[in-house]
């Protein structure tokens, strides 16, 4: 049982590098053959998630792609920040994490980082399910139905024509599956989750762009078709980045039915705003407990005065220096005509990297 649902994880990470065609690969062959056997096996599921898999086997597989893309966003974002996105586990356990109660470490659970998390998350899911629609690989979905026909913007009457990314079913698809779980608890940490998730879905919906081609008398324009397609993902992670570092601290209401801002001198949070409800820890020691990996080891910036910087990053305890030389490409020509030629130049770089804290005394009397 624990075999077959470690292959249901852990492969659709792998096939993402792998082998983007999976449509006629025997995994996914064998995985609608035998779903129910295979969705009953993914840990961590709520029931109504393990009946849209049964029901949806192949967008597991996009679900599986989505969490390889929001991982690695998260990653990027949170590159020159102490707290390290590879605190969520990677691979097979990721999913189940994300989607069992308990996802998060227990304090985690409702501070910014979470937010920033859950919003991410669902995010990926959106683009991963929507660009999964446009790509003919569900059979519950295709291009948009609704961009048919003729229409108008500001340049004029344009024809809807080639696939507009069906970012409506994405966000119904994510909202049904990734909220799935908040919605038997009516805490505030539910509470705190659908809102961040909702603000997520939303994100990827704002960078959907209106991409149009001229066709007419050499290139008069005078007919255009136009479609809507979603732009990269990094759009999304770079907004939910700056959401993140906005987020409003919110307490839950007398009654329990929502949320007011913290501090009245504060703004109320919008749909798109984060939210969350605890702050959160320096994360420079080591604590599983509130999603610390510490940051011993972390790659810091001797020359940055930012959140990168040796100073900051390593909370003061001080940084290795060590030599590395590795191949670079230099000397760069370009030849008539059209190639660049370059020379391998071996460089040497001084990485630094945090001590790790002397003793666990030492740190908590700093
Ligand atoms: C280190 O920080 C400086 C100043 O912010 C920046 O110019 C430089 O590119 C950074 N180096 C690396 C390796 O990120």
């Amino acid at each position: 049982m624990n075999f077959l649902s470690g292959i249901w994880w852990s492969l659709p990470l792998v096939l993402v590098w792998a082998t983007p065609p999976v449509t006629s690969s025997w995994w996914y062959m064998g995985a609608v053959g035998s779903s129910r056997v295979m969705c009953d096996n993914v840990p961590g599921l709520v029931s109504r998630q393990r009946q849209l898999c049964r029901r949806h086997p192949e967008a597991m597989l996009s679900i599986g792609r989505g969490v390889a893309a929001w991982t690695a966003e998260c990653q990027h974002q949170f590159r020159r920040h102490r707290w390290d996105c590879n605190a969520l586990e990677r691979g097979q356990r990721l999913l189940g994490r994300l989607f069992s109660p308990n996802a998060a470490p227990v304090h985690m659970a409702g501070s910014r980082e979470s937010a920033f998390v859950h919003a991410i998350s669902s995010a990926g899911v959106v683009f991963a399910i929507t660009r999964a629609c446009s790509q003919g690989e569900l059979k519950s979905c295709s291009c948009d139905p609704k961009k048919k026909g003729s229409a108008r913007d500001s340049k004029g009457h344009f024809d809807w024509g080639g696939c507009s990314d069906n970012i409506d079913y994405g966000i119904k698809f994510a909202r049904a599956f990734v909220d799935a779980k908040e919605r038997k608890g009516k805490d505030a940490r539910a509470l705190m989750n659908l809102h961040n998730n909702r603000a997520g879905r939303k994100a990827v919906k704002r960078f959907l762009k209106q991409e149009c081609k001229c066709h007419g008398v050499s290139g008069s324009c005078t007919l255009r078709t136009c479609w809507l397609a979603m732009a990269d993902f990094r759009k999304t992670g770079d907004y939910l980045w700056k959401k993140y570092n906005g987020a409003i601290q919110v307490v839950m209401n007398q009654d329990g039915t929502g949320f007011t801002v913290a501090n009245k001198r504060f703004k109320k949070p919008t749909k798109n705003d984060l939210v969350y409800f605890e702050s959160s820890p320096d994360y420079c020691i080591r604590d599983r407990d509130v999603g610390s990996l510490g940051t011993a080891g972390r790659v810091c910036n001797q020359t940055s005065r930012g959140m990168d910087s040796c100073e900051v990053m390593c909370c003061g305890r001080g940084y290795d220096t060590s030599r590395v030389s590795r191949m670079t490409k230099c000397e760069c020509k370009f030849h008539w005509c059209c190639a660049v030629r370059c020379q391998d130049c071996l460089e040497v770089v001084d990485i630094h990297t945090c001590k790790a804290p002397k003793s666990a005394g030492w740190i908590s009397r700093t």
